[in-house]
């Protein structure tokens, strides 16, 4: 049976109506519009279009359910997939579901102190917008609006290498704290200039993707024939195009033209030696590759399964999040990512030692549902739901959020 919601969809009549949280933008300024290719066709349906107008995406999953309407296919498919059968897709987000909290109750939570420290950088909590390609893709603006819903939200934007706009436009219209993530591409001079350039815009760290030397097996993308639409460019990367910006390997190869797959851990040395700001390893899953992170002079990693898109059926992040938070042993902060769509998973993964977390294809969904105040508002969201969850834990503030937190 379909729910009152599965009718308003696939009605085409679901529209970004008022808002509700506190610091978000007002209904007006999110431009309703109707999902493609669906006509209201009985009274039944005209009834719940009118229900509608009041309606409004509440939670984070109901931004992708609404993005599914009305986002290209292409383009959703390539968003919302994962690699291969989606195993740790699914396990991302079971693993969270998993979790039971154990809360304290009379404990003063009339305020809550959301703040954490990474590096020099206070931020006013600790959700950060995870780098994604191509925000083209899902709005005209792409990650000019992101970068502004961002900012609105008080949120770190990690802007991305593959962006379809060029780092210096993004960090114009940046009015948050912005981040850079790159690759080490085959061209090291390149690479190193793109560096230079993110930082020389005010880019405050860097997040090296560590875990890609060739792109994961994509069949969703491929059922979808998704490619880059001819009039999206990757803007990053004017003038590596003449020698192949494109990242498909070419038919029957796995090796992309870019993406170099004789990286080492020298590579991170090489780095450091002309990085200005920290440096961040995106992609460690295992507690050995923390210490050689550390070793290497890293300033932080990621611990991410690139959202379930590299190499599938890898364990979840959370999973493994404590055994490197145990190798580490606070010598640098570590961030966590892949499956984060709730407020209580941003404190399951606190409570697991992760100092901060970052959320990918959310954002992505609200940047196609409502442009730059979608994205903020599924910010505000998420940070709602984490104080609701710090308040009901009895845990005021984010040092107070420690192991015991999770049921054992
Ligand atoms: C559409 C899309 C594009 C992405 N592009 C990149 C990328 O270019 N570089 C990168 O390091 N990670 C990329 N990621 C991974 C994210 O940075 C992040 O690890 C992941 O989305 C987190 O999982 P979540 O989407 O479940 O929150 C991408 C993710 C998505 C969904």
């Amino acid at each position: 049976m379909p729910t009152r919601r599965d009718v308003l969809i696939s009605s085409g009549s679901a529209l970004v109506g008022a808002t509700l949280l506190p610091g978000t933008a007002p209904a007006s300024e999110i431009k309703p519009k109707r999902a493609s290719g669906h006509t209201v066709a009985t009274s039944e349906d005209a009834e719940a279009l009118s229900a509608a107008v009041d309606s409004e995406p509440v939670c984070l999953s109901d931004y992708e359910a609404l993005a599914r309407e009305r986002a290209p296919k292409m383009a959703f498919e390539y968003i919302s997939g994962g690699a291969a059968d989606e195993i740790t897709l699914k396990w991302n987000r079971e693993s969270y579901d998993k979790l039971r909290l154990q809360p304290r109750i009379f404990v003063d939570v009339s305020k809550l102190d959301t703040r954490v420290k990474l590096f020099d950088q206070e931020l006013p909590f600790p959700i950060l917008l995870a780098p994604t390609a191509y925000h083209r893709l899902v709005h005209p603006e792409g990650e000019i609006a992101t970068a502004r819903g961002a900012g609105a939200a008080g949120a770190t934007m990690v802007a991305g290498m593959l962006a379809t706009v060029p780092v210096e436009d993004i960090a114009k219209a940046a009015t948050g704290p912005l981040w850079f993530q790159t690759y080490i591409l085959k061209d090291r001079a390149f690479t190193r200039d793109l560096i230079q350039r993110a930082e020389g815009v005010g880019c405050k760290a860097l997040c090296i993707t560590s875990d890609s030397p060739v792109v994961g097996v994509r069949n969703r993308d491929a059922r979808a024939n998704f490619s880059l639409p001819p009039n999206l460019e990757r803007a990053n990367l004017r003038g590596l195009m003449r020698t192949g910006g494109n990242l498909r390997p070419p038919e029957g190869d796995i090796y992309t033209p870019i993406l170099d797959a004789s990286l080492t851990w020298k590579e991170i040395e090489w780095l450091r030696s002309f990085a200005r700001v920290p440096v961040l390893l995106k992609g460690v899953l295992n507690p050995d590759d923390a210490e050689l992170a550390i070793k290497s002079g890293a300033s932080g990693i990621i611990v991410s399964n690139h959202g379930a898109r590299n190499l599938d059926t890898v364990p979840p992040t959370i999973d493994i999040l404590p055994e490197v938070v145990d190798k580490v042993a606070g010598r640098i902060p570590i961030l966590c990512d892949s499956g984060i769509r709730r407020g209580t998973d941003v404190l399951k993964a606190l409570a697991l030692g992760a100092n901060a977390v970052l959320i990918g294809r959310p954002y992505l969904y609200g940047l196609a549902v409502g442009g730059d105040a979608g994205v903020t508002r599924v910010i505000n969201i998420i940070k709602n739901e984490f104080k609701v969850a710090m308040a009901l834990s009895g845990r005021p503030t984010t040092a107070s959020i420690d192991g015991s937190v999770i049921w054992k």
